[in-house]
């Protein structure tokens, strides 16, 4: 199992270096020979990553209103509590009725301890920030591999204006106050328009 893990991981980092040479309509299908060579074509991957893109579409379209709500009701600072209550409940929901784990992760987490990438996930992100340096758009970037006896599946997070509100340079003052107050370990600031900002990630056992 280790062994097949660290072959995966190895696959993917070739597959990272090809993508750079190729086109990036050959990428893709360079993708999906890799995950049919590991499915070994036992399992139905497409509709997998179907299913997971469902998800994620849920998760962002429960928690980006939310946000929104929550500004325009009671400021930036107000959307700061709500945030912290609301994602990780709306991940736990996900989970409980899917049967996916579902969380966020991110290379510089804010909340450290659901968003700490592991080894797998911060090779991904990290190909991510490569994928994103080399001109591909966050909104349609993702990945997708079986691993051991788990399918994992992560879909990227790009930065837009209203995230520089509590993920940019230029914080307000309240806004930074209400941040480290809640996160004091927060790395999850500095960030500019069109970045990764990061990703959502999905497990499920096979
Ligand atoms: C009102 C402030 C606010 C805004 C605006 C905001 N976020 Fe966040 N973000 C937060 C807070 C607070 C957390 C920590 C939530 C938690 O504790 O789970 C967070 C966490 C995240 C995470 C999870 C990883 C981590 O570091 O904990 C991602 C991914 C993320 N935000 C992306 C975005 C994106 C993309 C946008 C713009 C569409 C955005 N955020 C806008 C406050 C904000």
């Amino acid at each position: 199992m280790e062994a097949l893990y660290i072959l995966n991981n190895l696959l993917g980092k070739v597959i990272a270096v090809k993508h750079k040479k190729v086109s990036f309509l050959l990428a893709p299908i360079l993708v999906g020979l890799s995950l049919q060579a590991s499915a070994g074509g036992m399992e139905n991957t497409s509709a997998l990553d179907a299913e997971a893109v469902q998800i994620v579409k849920s998760f962002a379209g429960t928690l980006k209103p939310k946000l929104k709500g929550a500004i325009a009701e009671g400021g930036l600072v107000n959307a700061i509590n709500v945030c912290s209550v609301e994602a990780p409940k709306i991940a736990q929901t996900l989970s409980a009725e899917t049967g996916w784990e579902v969380k966020r992760v991110s290379l510089k987490a804010r909340n450290q301890s659901s968003a700490t990438p592991d080894a797998f996930e911060r090779i991904v992100l990290e190909q991510f920030n490569e994928r994103q340096a080399n001109g591909e758009a966050a909104a349609s970037m993702m990945f997708s591999e079986v691993v051991g006896d788990e399918y994992r599946f992560m879909k990227a997070q790009g930065v837009q204006g209203l995230c520089l509100n509590c993920h940019g340079d230029s914080l307000q003052p309240e806004v930074k106050k209400a941040l480290a107050e809640r996160y004091p370990d927060d790395t999850a600031t500095g960030y500019s328009l069109g970045d990764i900002r990061g990703a959502f990630s999905l497990v499920k056992a096979l």
